[in-house]
């Protein structure tokens, strides 16, 4: 048994979770009128309700004991401390230096990481008003029209997810487009819609050293250089973004039009660098900014406020809850917001890449469950779609229903009726629907005897599963911001409760090197011993087709 499962607050929490076997939210909440008093907290615009969980003050108490055994507070002060917390990397952690807006130094080795991060972002809001203001012009003296964002995983997700967040505030005479996977398709379908004289890519990659994102750059400088560009005007129209000034400076873009970040500043965690120069350009450096504190403002209540009043630490405990004493093996981000459409893919990297491990920080194999299965979309879509599961499918899925009390387009009843989805789906799933009631549901439709019987129950709604209820005011950059940091710090919490290392991903490197064996084969270049399966799919590839 690993030390976490023998420990005191471990044990503590399992035989409380056995005392609250049968125990049913609704009869809670009719016990308890305070419960949505007690089970809130507010900052700045937002609200977190954790009101519908299957928690008592008791349940808190022994979760932030646990919180408190593994030390999360010394472990979050070591990573705002700029201490080497990423360990088998050997690398500080310190995405919150990127938008720490108040004159705090921020050490790493003994350094101020401050003055770089200030520089970097000064450059870059030059940059952003010389492209905004029709300064920077391309190959025939055009203004910038569009911009590509070559970059995938942490390099894509971050920003895709924010520049669509924030559309009302896009420049209106600029357009963002992403391409990310090496699928040819991809960057085939961006450049069939862009002018190269009007385009400026932004090739972003931390190490610049990922396939899929070279490989979209040569095709888009191919295209560019065949299209009316001339490698003399290249510079006007590749930016680069990354930590990785040589491999830049080989692939062929000016050092002068690149733009730094740190070995601290990981993949997932990178939107708030200059990675985040696609949102920067789209809706300036004002809004930028505001995002930034957003993230900062969270970053101050996780650094200060008390564990059981602070919104990241009660996620990250309640995901805890149920992923290791209620055998909940996935969790689903539900954003009521259009523009949030790609939060639960951003937040499947954030989380899953984060937390998928299953070895503890000292490499010994875990004996609990550690990162959930991450997935969403936005309501009112996912209710049409996968829903049901959450209300009468076999598994535990807690959820996160995330909302804006005002839209940024307010259009007849559209928003009342979302927002009543929002409310109607978290009391839905909160109290269910008994036998009693269905029972007579079904009698007052008119139903009887044994065509009543048969139909009862499916109808029947076991209730008692877990929601959060995440509302903001608007969502605007600001809260954006906070919303993004809530999840990264809920995502540090629970890596800390686990012992796991949240900021390495090892995981991913086995793929990669066994992609760069089979893709000679596919090109002709001989052959290389694999399981049967992998050789006749090899084989069929090459063939052509399938039979
Ligand atoms: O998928 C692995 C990964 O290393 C991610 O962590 C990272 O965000 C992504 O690849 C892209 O890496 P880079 O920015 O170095 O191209």
């Amino acid at each position: 048994m690993s030390a976490l499962t023998r420990s005191p607050a471990w044990k503590a929490l399992a035989a409380h979770r056995a005392s609250l076997e049968g125990t049913a939210l609704r009869d809670l909440f009719a016990a308890d009128a305070g419960r949505f008093d007690r089970y809130r907290i507010a900052l700045d615009g937002m609200l977190l309700d954790y009101a519908k969980n299957r928690i008592t003050d008791e349940t808190l108490a022994l979760l932030t004991g646990l919180a408190l055994q593994q030390k999360l507070e010394p472990m979050r002060d070591a990573m705002f401390g700029g201490q080497r917390i990423n360990i088998t990397e050997d690398r500080a952690v310190l995405h919150v230096a990127l938008r720490n807006r108040v004159d705090r130094p921020i050490l790493v080795d003994g350094e101020d990481v401050m003055p770089g991060v200030q520089e970097v972002l000064a450059r870059m809001y030059a940059f952003c008003h010389k492209v905004r203001d029709g300064e920077w012009r391309g190959y025939d003296g055009q203004p910038i029209t569009d911009i590509v964002n070559i970059g995938i995983g942490g390099s894509d997700l971050g920003p895709v997810m924010v520049t669509q967040a924030l559309t009302p505030w896009h420049h209106p005479h600029l357009a963002a487009h992403f391409v990310s996977n090496v699928d040819g398709t991809h960057i085939a379908e961006v450049l069939r819609r862009v002018d190269p004289a009007t385009t400026l890519f932004i090739i972003a990659s931390k190490t610049f050293t990922t396939q899929e994102t070279l490989a979209n750059a040569h095709t888009a400088r191919d295209w560019f250089l065949a299209n009316g560009g001339t490698p003399e005007t290249v510079a006007r129209h590749f930016v680069a973004v990354s930590t990785n000034s040589t491999e830049v400076a080989k692939f062929g873009i000016d050092t002068n039009n690149m733009f730094g970040f740190w070995d601290w500043v990981g993949g997932r965690y990178s939107l708030w660098s200059a990675i985040g120069l696609p949102i920067a350009l789209m809706v300036g450096p004002e809004r930028f900014g505001e995002l930034l504190a957003g993230a900062h403002a969270m970053d101050e209540h996780f650094r200060t406020a008390p564990l059981d009043a602070n919104m990241p630490v009660i996620l990250g405990l309640l995901g805890v809850w149920y992923g290791n004493f209620w055998g909940a093996a996935a969790h689903a981000v539900l954003p009521y917001d259009q523009y949030l459409a790609r939060l639960p893919a951003y937040l499947q990297q954030l989380d899953m890449e984060s937390n998928g491990k299953s070895v503890d920080r000292d490499g010994a194999p875990v004996d609990y469950a550690t990162g959930p299965i991450i997935f969403g979309e936005p309501g009112t879509n996912g209710q049409h779609a996968f829903y049901q599961l959450i209300h009468q499918g076999t598994h535990l899925i807690p959820c996160d229903f995330i909302a804006p009390i005002t839209s940024q387009n307010p259009t007849g009843r559209h928003h009342a009726m979302l927002l009543s989805n929002t409310l109607a789906q978290t009391e839905a799933l909160m109290r269910g629907k008994n036998e009693a009631e269905v029972r007579a549901e079904l009698e007052r439709e008119g139903r009887s005897g044994a065509a009543l019987e048969a139909l009862l129950p499916h109808k029947v709604f076991a209730g008692n599963r877990p929601t959060n209820t995440i509302l903001v005011d608007q969502l605007d950059p600001c809260r954006l911001g906070m919303l993004i940091a809530l999840y990264e710090h809920k995502v540090f919490v629970q890596g800390v409760i686990w012992n796991i290392n949240s900021f390495d991903q090892w995981g991913v490197e086995l793929g990669k090197q066994l992609a760069k064996v089979i893709l000679p084969e596919l090109e002709g270049q001989g052959t290389k011993p694999h399981d049967a399966s992998t050789v006749g799919l090899v084989g069929l590839v090459n063939g052509g087709k399938v039979a």
